[in-house]
This record gives C-alpha cells, sequence and structure tokens, in this order.
C-alpha cells in the first residue's frame, strides 16, 4: 500500500532514526487488477496510525482499491489522524482543504471526485465538527471500527451522503480484519504489530483514552498466527504496539489470560523471530516477570521505551501517572540488574499546568542520574477535555520553550555519549538493505542506531556481530566479526 507518513514531531528531539524507521513505513505493491480503483492514505501520528493504515488498505483491497502514490490519482483519500500533540484539528481542516481541491481538480479533469474520509484519533474526537466544517468529508471513522470501512464506503457511494462511524463497537476489530499484510519496513525484514490498544490510566494531559478507548488486549493466539505469517514472509524482526503494550493481557486460548512476557516467549519460539520489542510502556506495569523476560528471552531487545514524563513526584501526581520518581528509578535499576545491555528511551513533558523551576529541575535531576539512550520531549500543550486543560497555573510559553530547551541539551549530549560508546563494542546487526557505497551492506544495531560495515549483500536478512569502529552523524560503522546463519 501506499501510505504518506508524516511524523508529528511538534517539539520532539529527534533522536537516531526512529523517526526515519516511521517514514520508511510506507511499502507494499501495487495489484495488477484493470478495474482497480486508486487508494490514498495519508497517515499522521504513531506507528500504531502506520498499522491502522495498512489494515484499511487491506479491508478495502476486496473492493478493488489498489494504492496509489498521489490524491491526484486516487478515488478514495483516507487522511489517518493523530491527536496526540498541538493544532491536530487545525492541520486536519487545512489538509482537507487540499484535497478537496485536488477532488475538484479531478472532477474537472472527468476523472470523478474522491471519495474523502478521515480516521484516526481527530476524527474519533472531532468527528461531529469535521462534518459541520468540511461537508465534503464523506466517511469519518474512529480507529475501532476500520473492519466496517467497506460498508461505509459502499453507504457512502450510495448514499452520496456522509457517514460517522466512531462508536466504540464490543466486537475487537482485530477479529474482522483480514489476515493479510501488515505494515512492513526494511525490505519486509522489520514489521509493526499491534496486539493492545485503547487506556484506562487518563494521565491529566491526554487524550487517548478519550480517542482509543479502554484497554483491549487481542488473543494470543491470533497474535502468534500473524507474527508466523509474517516469520514465513520473511520478518525478523517484530515491534509489538499499543499505547500501553505493557498492560498486554490477551485470551490465552486456553481458558486464561497470557500477560506480555508470555507473549513474549511464544513469539521468541518461533523458529526465524530474531528480534522482538515493545512500545510504548507505562511504568506502573513493568512487572517483575517483564523485567525477568529482559534476562531470560534473548530475543527480547535490550533497547525500552519507558515514558516517565516529569520527575517531580508533585507534577507526577497532577499528571496522575500513578507511581513516583523514586518508583521510576528502582524500575530501571531492577531492569539493569536484570539486563546489564539494557538501554533507555523515554518520554517527557516540560510544563505540564503547575510545574515550578524546582519541579523541573527535578526532572533533570531524574534524567542525569538515569542517563537516557534517546528521548522525545514535548512542550505541554492542552488537549481539550482533558483534566490538565482545565487546570490553574498554566505555564507560559516562554518558560516551556526556555525549559524544552535546557532539557534537550542534555537529552542530547547522553543521546551523543551513548552512541560514541558504542565505538569499540561488538554487537549483533540485523542487515536490512544495501549500504549507500557499493559493497556496503546497512542494518540495526539492537539499539536501532543504523550501522554500515563492507558486506556480502547476502548477509541480508541474517544477523551477524560487528565491531563498530566508527561513530558518523547518524550512524555507525564497523567491520563484520562473524556470521550467524539464521533458519
Ligand atoms: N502535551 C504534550 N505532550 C503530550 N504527550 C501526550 N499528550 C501531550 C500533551 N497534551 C506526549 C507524552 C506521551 C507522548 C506520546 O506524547 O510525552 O508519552
Ligand atoms: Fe495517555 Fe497516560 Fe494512557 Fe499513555 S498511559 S496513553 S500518556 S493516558
Amino acid at each position: 500500500m501506499t501510505v504518506e507518513v508524516s511524523s508529528d514531531s511538534g517539539a520532539a528531539l529527534q533522536p537516531g532514526d526512529n523517526q526515519a524507521l516511521n517514514r520508511q513505513s510506507a511499502i507494499g505493491q501495487s495489484g495488477d487488477n484493470m478495474n482497480a480503483r486508486g487508494l490514498h492514505v495519508i497517515t499522521w501520528g504513531c506507528q500504531m496510525n502506520v498499522y491502522d493504515s495498512a489494515r484499511m488498505s487491506d479491508v478495502l483491497a476486496p473492493l478493488g482499491y489498489r494504492p496509489v502514490a498521489t490524491p491526484q490519482q486516487a478515488e478514495m483519500v483516507i487522511l489517518n489522524t493523530c491527536h496526540i500533540r498541538e493544532r491536530a484539528a487545525e492541520k486536519v481542516f487545512s489538509e482537507l482543504g487540499r484535497l478537496r481541491k485536488i477532488s475538484d481538480e479531478r472532477v474537472a479533469a472527468g476523472l470523478g471526485r474522491s471519495i474523502i474520509a478521515v480516521a484516526g484519533c481527530v476524527a474519533q474526537a472531532e468527528g461531529e465538527e469535521i462534518l459541520a466544517r468540511a461537508p465534503f468529508v464523506d466517511i469519518v471513522l474512529g480507529p475501532q471500527t476500520y473492519h466496517r470501512l467497506p460498508e461505509m464506503v459502499a453507504r457512502a457511494a450510495r448514499a452520496g451522503g456522509a457517514v460517522i462511524d466512531t462508536d466504540f463497537p464490543v466486537e475487537m476489530k482485530f477479529d474482522f480484519l483480514p489476515a493479510d499484510s501488515a505494515p512492513q519496513v526494511e525490505g519486509n525484514l522489520t514489521a509493526f504489530l499491534t496486539i493492545q490498544e485503547g487506556c484506562d490510566k487518563f494521565c491529566s494531559f491526554c487524550v487517548v483514552p478519550y480517542t482509543r478507548g479502554a484497554e483491549t488486549s487481542r488473543s494470543l493466539p491470533s497474535v502468534v498466527a500473524e507474527a508466523r505469517r509474517m516469520v514465513q514472509g520473511g520478518v525478523r524482526e517484530i515491534t509489538l504496539l499499543g499505547q500501553n503494550v505493557n498492560a498486554y493481557h490477551g485470551d490465552d486460548g486456553e481458558g486464561g489470560t497470557a500477560d506480555l512476557p508470555t507473549l513474549a516467549r511464544a513469539l521468541a519460539a518461533l523458529p526465524g523471530l530474531e528480534r522482538i520489542r515493545y512500545m510504548t510502556s507505562h511504568p506502573r506495569d513493568m512487572d517483575q516477570a517483564l523485567i525477568d523476560a529482559h534476562r531470560d528471552t534473548p530475543a527480547l531487545m535490550p533497547f525500552l521505551h519507558l515514558p516517565v514524563q516529569s520527575g517531580s513526584d508533585r507534577i507526577l501526581k497532577a499528571m496522575n501517572r500513578g507511581h513516583t520518581a523514586g518508583e521510576y528509578r528502582a524500575i530501571i535499576a531492577r531492569l539493569r540488574e536484570a539486563c546489564p545491555d539494557i538501554a533507555l528511551s523515554s518520554d517527557f513533558i516540560v510544563g505540564h499546568p503547575g510545574e515550578t523551576e524546582e519541579d523541573f529541575e527535578a526532572t533533570m535531576q531524574l534524567v542525569r542520574d538515569i542517563g537516557f539512550a534517546q528521548a522525545f520531549s514535548f512542550k505541554y500543550s492542552p488537549r481539550p477535555g482533558t483534566p490538565a486543560a482545565g487546570q490553574p497555573f498554566q505555564i507560559d510559553e516562554a518558560v516551556k520553550d526556555e525549559r524544552l530547551q535546557r532539557l534537550q541539551a542534555l537529552l542530547r549530549v547522553q543521546q551523543d555519549a551513548f552512541n560514541a560508546d558504542m565505538v569499540g563494542r561488538t554487537v549483533p546487526v540485523l542487515f536490512t538493505g544495501r549500504g549507500r557505497k557499493p559493497g556496503q551492506i546497512t542494518g540495526r544495531s539492537p539499539y536501532l542506531q543504523p550501522v554500515h560495515v563492507e558486506g556480502s549483500e547476502d548477509l541480508i536478512g541474517r544477523t551477524v556481530q560487528v565491531a563498530i569502529t566508527q561513530r558518523l552523524t547518524n550512524s555507525l560503522a564497523g567491520t563484520l566479526i562473524r556470521e550467524r546463519v539464521c533458519a
């Protein structure tokens, strides 16, 4: 499928190539059906949206929709939106204006207008508003109703009127989606797999519980079956996705419930699956069983994204995070004890209502104490309908800017030091493609750093030990040590 991915970087520090990984998620094959109708999906936001875009393409394939590269060529355009940070709604309306113009140009050229659908979290939160302000939109659908898309398209085509579906249905959308391709990146060797959605934690600043609904987990057998298909298709690394992925509690198919460590072990047993990652986790669900899994399951990569948001207990309480800074530090200590190689990534918000200079300094101190290999940091931005938006003591933009700069400077130093420290180490690299220069191949370290070596293309798809010799601007260079052939 064709996916236009644009990461809403906001004020985020853009570390390493993790964002590049997102951007590369545009893949897929064009069918050669003569009666094919063009489908163009524009994806904003997180990997879950990338995954959802691929699944929406899958459900529409039986209706003859095939990916096209531009909205000009498309009989249907889906705008898959993200609500998590600033000015999401305005961005959507401006993009819809552009799409409407393109649709009008198609009509003028005798091609017929395109069906315009808005999906994702902004659709969920502001569906009525979208139809009121952009009446030319045909379909508005929330993240829980993608499996109903074919029916909505048929209804929209018949009625010529708008269709809105942003319910949280009782049935799980996963059970209705075709077992087709999921979005895969980097030469089909790495893939994302959504295992859990929604969140019941209600952090003060966050829209997710309102847009994605309550926590739901897919069953273990369905996740394993999808992973098996991916591996049979050549995938060697799977990133398990969920807003609260470590709260995973899927039906185990035997009358019980499986947690994330159980699922990770089941996946690690799939021959050919080399690497497992998961994101995004919450500190409250980082239990000992999962920490132990990092010690006992070699396929579980030693790189964990564990957002802390703030280092101040007062602000963590105001954020309703349900843990203290000390508890976060203790989790990190236990993780490091279980898996000394583990590197950490996190999310931070500066300028949450009520944040004093002292609170912010506590965040800086937590960063200094822990040391992060990578981080995303944001200025707090009020999301309508969330508790923090209505709280007193909103922080001045200038103060937020200044704090964000200080925090990002510190995080950048830590990230640089982490990358520099790789020189002299030997790490397994999963080779995913050719390098830029002839004779070079490129892959990823366990920490998602791009690594280039001189080597044979036969190694693409394999994991090989590499001695890191040099740090480049956004990547590492190394030499092959020995080859480990995977099944
Ligand atoms: N303002 C700023 N950052 C936010 N995030 C979520 N909501 C907000 C908001 N209202 C950040 C959090 C979260 C990440 C995905 O986005 O740090 O972990
Ligand atoms: Fe949002 Fe908090 Fe849930 Fe994460 S845990 S999705 S920040 S409410």
